[in-house]
């Protein structure tokens, strides 16, 4: 192993690299990615003494510090308290939990949480292979580290979607503790509504994860998961939801079956499963907020709209777009079957050798045991809307894509246009340039 000092050298320019490479050179489709604007960056710069800190406590029904167990918290407590209240704002939620690092953090608490308020184990998702994310699954967070008993629900491959009859059957059978919606692979809007009262029927509560779509929903852009009946929403603030790295849990607790959930919660949170709430996210992600209030439906809509004019030009040139008879998308997610091109790994590692950055993906189809070699590939279109793509752009994008997908040139030939598309690109729209101008809008 060579010395610290030539570790730590490698180190820096490692990073450099990186942020020159990533943030200048290639294109993100990566779905689960977000970029923060200038003035989210600089409230990150603004919180370095308070991103050293700790905080632990206990939180009140609205999700405002009660009791801290440290001193010298009369700021860092004003400010969970006004990150909250601009979540339970923008989301229109009378609670919220800011104290989450990340969206597994979020759903840690909240499935341990529910499950001990419903005292039950039992927790119905969607399965693995059709897009739920790893820590709704019996082989991740919730089954191999809380324990609970995975129950999956009927998913339709055709439609892209959870089975609403289907699963009502199962979720009235099973009789679980906690129902989820939401995943990774996620194109349409899921059954809540139809789902609700067979989730009443056996007094499961509803945990919407929005991790991927907690942007769309911010600008009305997607469902309204707690106007459609979900008890809570958790969510990562990077992903659609152009924040810092962290996590989020909310509701409307107007019963006392929700009080007593948020209290588990909260128990769950603290002191179950976090010491430092990493204190330094909470100023970006207020101001994230107000972006979002300001920009976040032409922002969304413009996201969403790009998604379906890439599926639909992708799809007319030869390229298999899955879900077309639904119009391929609702959310900022493609799913390509690119299996006679090779399949999703060569094509993922083509499209990463042209500067195009975006993962392979098992599809609902797929065989699940081959994880190597999936047909699909999950295309994201947030930042490259953030960057200020609009639909001409996008066709021009996919062409790219294309000639990497059907061969036509080589990877370093495309990767010198898909560079200078980036650098036409650079700059991040839909948000505040700095502090000041969110300051100055904030008071008019
Ligand atoms: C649906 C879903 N939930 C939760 C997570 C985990 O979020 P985080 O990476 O913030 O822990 C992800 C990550 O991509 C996700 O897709």
């Amino acid at each position: 192993m060579k010395d610290l000092h030539s570790i730590v050298l490698d180190l820096i320019k490692a990073t450099r690299n990186h942020e020159q490479y990533r943030d200048r050179e290639c294109i993100n489709m990566i779905a689960s990615e977000g970029i923060k604007s200038p003035a989210v960056c600089q409230m990150l710069d603004m919180s370095h003494d308070l991103a050293t800190r700790y905080a632990e406590g206990n939180n009140n029904a609205e999700g405002h510090v009660e009791k801290r167990f440290y001193q010298g918290q009369k700021y860092s407590s004003q400010i969970e308290d006004y990150a909250a209240d601009a979540i339970k704002r923008l989301f229109n939620a009378t609670w919220a939990d800011v104290r989450l690092i990340s969206g597994t953090h979020a759903n840690t608490a909240t499935f341990k949480g529910l499950a001990l308020a419903a005292k039950n184990n039992r927790i119905v998702v969607t399965p693995l292979s059709c897009g739920a994310h790893i820590s709704h699954d019996y082989t991740g967070l919730a089954g191999s580290v809380l324990g609970l008993e995975n129950i999956n629900h009927v998913y339709d491959v055709n439609e892209f979607n959870i089975d609403p009859d289907k699963s009502a059957y199962v979720i009235r059978a099973t009789k679980p503790g906690i129902v989820t919606f939401g995943g990774s692979l996620f194109l349409f809007p899921h059954p809540i509504k139809e789902l609700k009262e067979a989730c009443s029927d056996v007094g499961a509560y509803i945990a919407y994860d929005a991790a991927h779509v907690l942007g769309l929903i911010a600008g009305g852009q997607f469902q309204d998961p707690l106007r459609e009946g979900a008890d809570f929403i958790t969510a990562s603030t990077h992903k659609t939801f152009p924040g810092p790295q962290g996590g989020v849990i909310m509701g409307i607790p107007d019963t006392s079956i929700k009080e007593k959930a948020v209290r588990k919660i909260q128990h769950a949170v603290f002191p179950l499963t976090a010491s430092s709430t990493h204190l330094g996210r909470l100023p970006a992600l207020g101001l994230a907020c107000l972006e979002m209030k300001v920009f976040g439906q032409e922002l969304a809509a413009q996201i969403v709209k790009n998604a379906q004019v890439a599926g639909q030009y992708l799809y007319e040139n030869g390229i298999k777009v899955v879900a077309e008879h639904k119009g391929f998308t609702k959310s900022h997610q493609l799913a390509l079957d690119v299996r006679v091109f090779g399949g999703g790994n060569k094509i993922a590692q083509d499209l990463e050798d042209a500067n195009v950055i975006l993962n392979k993906n098992l599809l609902p189809y797929d065989d699940q045991n081959d994880k190597e070699n999936p047909a699909g590939l999950r295309v994201g279109f947030q930042d490259v809307t953030r960057h200020g793509m609009r639909e001409g752009d996008i066709k021009h994008l996919c062409d790219l894509i294309m000639d990497v997908i059907k061969g036509k040139r080589t990877s370093e030939q495309v990767k010198v246009d898909v560079m200078a598309l980036k650098r036409e690109f650079s700059e991040v729209k839909y948000g505040f340039q700095n502090v000041e101008e969110a300051i100055k809008y904030a008071k008019t």
